[in-house]
């Protein structure tokens, strides 16, 4: 079974920067990657402090830290990635621009390298059949924040080889995740249960409770450690939104009807915590 050692990251936002980290910690080769320089820039500046701090809080050795540091690399360009092993796609959940991304990935890395995807939501089988390696492609769909949630749900598309898989899981294994393995269906296994609950709290919100007595219900009633308008708020009412109407499209149930609430906080610009509003002010 091929080994991973080099990793390349395109995608230096939230999720991107968190697996990069998390790969650079673990000792891997690391290149990160983003189209626009300045989110490069600021991807890795996040990166170092949280290095940092977890440092100063004793989580983390300062040789360990420093190992990671050296591991991460910035690229120039998409043909940096030559050398990868492996490249996680973890730019914008648009179809698109990812297939785009990996139709050029696929004629930049070896014939070996396994091309993986993010994703939240967009079907992996669709993603691979625009590379001509469907079997070296997988769905590798980290929790945020990265650096912290213990979780990542592997999915196969309808190609995918056992091997792939085998590999992936190892390298998941390696950086100290713990895995499952979901369906190619629409919101996977995460988002398929967590949005339509939180969608729930939002229509009780609509129906007049206030969003401070659904949080508290939910995080001391059930030990959540954050109430759903909170988590609402932390993953982004766009990118709820957006996955709610795929369900609802796509699986094709009123049950995934997105409430009309946060239809209109989103046409109001109310995003969440990104954007200073959300269902609290931040
Ligand atoms: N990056 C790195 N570390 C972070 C972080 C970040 N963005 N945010 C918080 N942390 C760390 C803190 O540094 C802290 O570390 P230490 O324990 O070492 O001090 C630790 O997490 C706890 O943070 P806080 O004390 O500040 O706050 P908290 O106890 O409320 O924890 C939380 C924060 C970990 C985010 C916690 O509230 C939580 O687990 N919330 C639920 C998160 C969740 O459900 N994520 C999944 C979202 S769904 C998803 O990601 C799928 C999708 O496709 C939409």
């Amino acid at each position: 079974m091929n080994q991973v050692k080099t990793v390349g990251v395109v995608g230096a936002g939230q999720m991107g920067a968190g697996i990069a980290q998390v790969l650079a910690t673990a000792g891997l080769s690391t290149l990160l990657f983003d189209a626009a320089p300045a989110a490069l820039d600021k991807g890795l500046a996040g990166i170092h402090t949280r290095l940092g701090q977890a440092v100063e809080k004793g989580k983390l050795d300062a040789a360990t830290s420093e190992r990671a540091k050296q591991q991460l690399v910035k690229a120039s360009s998409l043909k940096d990635f030559a050398k990868c092993d492996m490249v996680i796609e973890a730019i914008i959940e648009q179809f698109e621009p990812k297939a785009a991304l990996f139709k050029e990935l696929d004629s930049i890395v070896g014939p070996n390298a396994i091309l993986a995807s993010n994703t939240s939501s967009i079907s992996i089988t669709r993603m691979a059949a625009a590379t001509s390696r469907p079997e070296k492609f997988m769905g590798v769909h980290f929790m945020n924040p990265v650096p912290v949630m213990q979780l990542v749900e592997l999915i196969r598309g309808l190609q995918t080889s056992d091997e792939t898989y085998a590999v992936v899981q190892s390298l998941c294994t390696s950086i100290k995740k713990t895995t499952v393995l979901a369906i190619d269906g629409p919101g996977f296994i995460v988002n398929r249960i967590l949005c339509p609950m939180i969608n729930e709290a939002i229509f009780l919100a609509q129906e007049g409770v206030a969003p401070i007595d659904i949080d508290n219900a939910m995080k001391l009633g059930t030990n959540h450690p954050m109430g759903p308008l909170t988590l609402a708020d932390f993953v982004g009412l766009d990118t709820l939104l957006y996955i709610l109407q795929l369900l609802h499209r796509e699986l094709g149930e009123d049950k995934y009807r997105p409430c009309p609430l946060l239809v209109k906080y989103v046409e109001a610009g109310w995003f969440g915590k990104k954007s200073g509003r959300g269902f609290y002010r931040y």
